[in-house]
């Protein structure tokens, strides 16, 4: 077995048997998102493929894992670079939608069927059209642990065409108004 596998299989193991602890640290995922873009940009335009980033003007805080969230999405944008045919656009986002912090990357590849789309959460689940792309099915696995652990969803949808994969974090705590009388 090739070292970089059992590695990542111990890894998911200890996600899942809680025997790893999450940190609990404030993130930004903005931040965090900028980092994955300019690790992976360079590589990713190596290859012939785009990486865009689209940030919103003020930070995303979330409380959570900064490496583990980082890995989770690194997972996600190498699984965009290495699914799409040449050349792809992919775009790499962060922001609040119903005042839930989201991580997002979306693609322009071949998508995956919506038939598909629980069963590659799974440990080693690779799809038939990746049989040339050399890879372990174990990236999303890790993904959706990661995601479990901040109470997070991880959702795979149609991005019309291609692949869009969010991580939706809890909602934030409404700031509470007070409404005076006048
Ligand atoms: N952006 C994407 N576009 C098309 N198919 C995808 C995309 N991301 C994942 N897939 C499909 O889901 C399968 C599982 O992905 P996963 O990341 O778990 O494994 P992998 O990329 O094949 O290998 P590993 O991440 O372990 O190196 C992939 O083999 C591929 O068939
Ligand atoms: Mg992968």
């Amino acid at each position: 077995m090739p070292e970089v596998t059992f590695d990542a299989i111990l890894r998911l193991a200890r996600l899942q048997s809680g025997t790893v602890a999450r940190r609990d640290e404030s993130v930004d995922l903005a931040s965090l998102a900028a980092s994955v873009h300019e690790i992976l940009q360079a590589s990713a335009e190596g290859k012939g493929h785009t990486l865009d980033l689209d940030l919103p003007m003020m930070p995303i805080e979330v409380q959570g894992d900064e490496d583990m969230l980082s890995q989770a999405l690194t997972n996600l944008v190498a699984n965009a670079i290495e699914h799409c045919p040449l050349p792809a656009h992919v775009r790499i986002s962060a922001g609040l939608r119903d005042a839930r912090p989201f991580l997002e990357v979306s693609d322009n590849g071949p998508g995956i069927p919506e038939a598909d789309r629980a069963r590659v959460l799974e440990r080693f689940v690779r799809l038939n059209a990746s049989r040339s792309v050399p890879g372990t099915g174990l990236g999303l696995s890790l993904v959706s642990a990661i995601a479990a652990l901040h109470r997070a969803e991880l959702v795979l949808e149609d991005n019309g065409p291609g692949l869009r994969a969010l991580l939706v974090f809890q909602p934030r705590a409404q700031v509470a108004t007070v409404l005076t009388k006048v």
